[in-house]
């Protein structure tokens, strides 16, 4: 069983689309025993909502569903996850804050480094104050294609 969490600032707008779209690929390959996913964010302001609702929106359009509440990322996520995925550079700095082992430190990936069709941008931007949540969307489905093909 490999577990994946992605790790976002709010855990309200990009992780949880990453959790919702890599559940649906999970469940569409027949993946389940095998894969499992869940997201966090590094900052606890928005513990217990739902995904910005902005978010489940541009999701829904393509067909997932968004269902997770925020938590905060706790450093036993690196005992309980495989791969701790960030969304940008400000989130690999607060989580590698919290690594312990070298071991720690090479399961935090960045999430675009999966692209395939976007190359040349290496984060995931924060479409909480910006709007651009459909962009968000491209870049999700982009590099959970790839995290798949990366682990199957
Ligand atoms: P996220 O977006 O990190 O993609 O969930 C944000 C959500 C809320 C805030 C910042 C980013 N905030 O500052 O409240």
């Amino acid at each position: 069983m490999k577990k994946i969490l992605f790790i976002c600032l709010g855990n309200i707008c990009r992780s949880p689309a990453a959790e919702g779209i890599f559940k649906k690929l999970i469940k569409e390959g027949g993946l389940e025993s095998q894969i499992q996913c869940d997201s966090s964010g590094t900052s606890g302001y928005h513990q217990g909502q739902p995904s910005d609702s902005r978010m489940r929106e541009a999701a829904f359009e393509r067909g997932y569903s968004l269902e997770s509440l925020s938590r905060p990322f706790v450093k036993e996520d690196f005992e309980n996850f495989d791969l701790l995925i960030v969304m940008d550079q400000s989130n690999y700095k607060n989580v590698l804050a919290k690594a312990e082992t070298p071991e720690d430190v090479k399961k935090i990936q960045m999430m675009l480094g999966y692209c395939t069709i976007h190359e040349g941008i290496n984060e995931v931007p924060d479409p909480y104050y910006n709007d651009r949540f459909d962009y968000v969307m491209d870049l999700l489905e982009d590099s959970c294609n790839g995290l798949l093909k990366s682990l199957t």
